[in-house]
This record gives structure tokens, sequence and C-alpha cells, in this order.
């Protein structure tokens, strides 16, 4: 029995019945609140579903594991129309067939804490926005497999290992992918703003640098070019020695790109990796910026 006083402080819902509990589309429910709908996830989840609708809005649980919901069969599927159930292919394809049909631009909003997995939906919202777009002309694949390729970059400067995601964005974006009147993707621009720069000098016990520090010294054991620029193991430079080895995952390999472009920057390791940072850091003049990163091999031992 509980206390009268605690009954009283119990909000009490309406249960929906279990017949119709883990519909696809949560606007049917007979009662749609916060309880049945979090009891609805749980129990689709448990069903092996990780989408589900609210009207237009679609709500995923993160599985955190690798489910096979994801493949080419089951994009063609989307894209041809033929699948309706809950899906993040699904609202990406319907995006595109709005835009096309409509000839209005349309809009994801994607949000959600952190570790949700909001970088793992864009991911694949690009993927369905490219392989329509390659549909309908077979040439523009250039195009696509650069938009595609910027993802790797933009993560390797821009996300770090935090105590709740071992891959989290520090950074916010917006992408812009415009299409041609064929429907056809004619480019894209994405725009990137508050970058923690906390985090460059600082990062809490547990948590990282960002990726691309890591990575730039981890593939420095094999590549001779880095090292001619300075790279070396990671647990030298102050700014980086937090956290490594790495735990796993370990950073994704360096892309060959980004090696090129690191190539070409310029013979200062220390000084390519910061002026990056510091393009984006437009409150840090780029001179005080160069000297960030060799500040962090300076060591200031404790009075
Ligand atoms: N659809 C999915 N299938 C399997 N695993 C997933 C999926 N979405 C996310 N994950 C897992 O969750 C992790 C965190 O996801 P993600 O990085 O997208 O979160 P986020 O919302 O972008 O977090 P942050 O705000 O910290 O950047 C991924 O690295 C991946 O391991
Ligand atoms: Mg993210």
């Amino acid at each position: 029995m509980f206390p009268l006083a605690l009954v009283e402080q119990i909000q009490f819902c309406y249960r929906n019945p279990s017949a119709v509990e883990a519909t696809d589309d949560f606007l049917t429910l007979p009662h749609l609140d916060e309880p049945n709908i979090l009891h609805s996830l749980r129990v689709r989840y448990n069903q092996g579903h990780v989408y589900s609708y609210t009207g237009p809005i679609l709500i995923a649980v993160n599985p955190w594991r690798q489910v096979e919901i994801y493949n080419i069969n089951v994009l063609e599927a989307y894209k041809a129309g033929k699948n309706k159930a809950p899906h993040i292919f699904g609202v990406a394809s319907k995006a595109y067939s709005s835009l096309v049909g409509n000839r209005k631009s349309q809009c994801i909003l994607i949000s959600g804490e952190s570790g949700a997995g909001k970088t793992e939906s864009t991911k694949y919202v690009l993927q369905v926005l490219t392989a329509v777009g390659e549909n309908r002309t077979g040439t523009s694949a250039a195009i696509e497999q650069q938009i595609m390729l910027t993802n790797p970059v933009l993560e390797a400067f821009g996300n770090a290992k935090t105590l709740r995601n071992d891959n989290s964005s520090r950074f916010g974006k917006w992408i812009n992918v415009h299409f041609d009147r064929k429907g056809t993707i004619a480019g894209a621009e994405i725009k990137t703003y508050l970058l923690e720069k906390a985090r460059v000098i600082h990062q809490t016990p547990g948590e990282r640098n960002y990726h691309i520090f890591y990575q730039v010294c981890a593939a420095s054991a094999q590549q001779k070019m880095l090292q001619d620029l300075g790279a070396a193991s990671a647990d030298v430079f102050n700014y980086s020695k937090t956290c490594t080895p790495p735990l796993p995952p370990s950073p994704p390999p360096l892309p060959p790109r980004l090696c090129q472009v690191l190539q070409d920057l310029g013979h200062d390791f220390l000084r390519v990796l910061v002026r990056v940072h510091c393009s984006t850091l437009s409150a840090l003049p780029q001179e005080v910026g160069s000297g960030v990163v060799l500040v962090g091999y300076v060591h200031v031992p404790a009075e």
C-alpha cells in the first residue's frame, strides 16, 4: 500500500489497449501523452523497430549496435516508395519527392541529446539525397561523392570523444543541398558554427581533443611526410595526451585526401592544424592561434 500523500502525488494516465500500442504512427493512439509514447517506443523497440512516426515527425531510438535496416535493398524500396514503414530513408525520400513535386525548398530538422544519433541520421539523409540525385542522370556521381567525403573531414576537425559519446560533434552545422530543375544534385554548402574552441587547449578528464590531432599523430608512425611536419605520438603533446592511448573505438584513420591537404598546406604540422582550427575560430587572430599548440609543448610544473 502507498501512503495517501504519495498516492495524491502520483499522476495516473489511461493506458492504450495492447492491440494498438505498437502502432507505426502514434497519432493513431487513443491516448497520446508522454508515458504512452515512451511505453509504445519500448514495445516497438523490443519488437525490433528503431523508428516510429508521430504524424510527420520521426522518432528514432538509438540501437547502439549494427542493425540491418540500412542496406541498399532497403534504400531502393524507400526510393521507389514501396516501403512506408517509419524510417529515416522514408523521411529523406519524402523531402526529395516534395522538393521535386512542389518545387519548394524542404528542411529536415534533426534534434536530440548528445549521443542520440543526430550525426548518424544526417549521414543517412545525405545517403538518400545523393542516391536519388545520382539515379536521375547517372553522371553527377562526382558531386555526390564529394558531398559524402566531406563528412570524415568535418568529423576529424569538429568531433571528439566525450564522456557521453565517442564521436561527439562539438560544432553546429547547417547543410544546404542544391538541386537543379531536373532534380539532380547541383552542389552543397555546409556552414559550421559554434565550434567548441576551449576543447583545443583543455579537455575534461576522460574526454579528448578533436580527432584530427590523434589521427595525424597515429598516422605519423607510418608516414614520413607527417614525421617531417613534426607529428609524433599523441602523448607527447600537452593538448592531446589526455586519454591516450586512444580508448576504443580508435579514431577513424586519416582520410588520404586530408593527408594530401595537410601536405599541400605547408611544412609546419602544428601551424597547419591550428590554422585550420583557427579558420573556424574567427574570434582568434591567426597569429595568436598559431601559438596555441606550440604552447601545448610547454610543461608548467605544479607549484
Ligand atoms: N541508427 C543507428 N544505428 C546504430 N548505431 C547508431 C545509430 N545512430 C547512432 N548510433 C550509435 O550512437 C553513436 C552516437 O551517435 P551520434 O554520434 O550520431 O550522436 P549525436 O546525436 O550526433 O551526438 P552529439 O550531439 O554528441 O554529436 C554512434 O557513434 C553510433 O555508435
Ligand atoms: Mg553528432
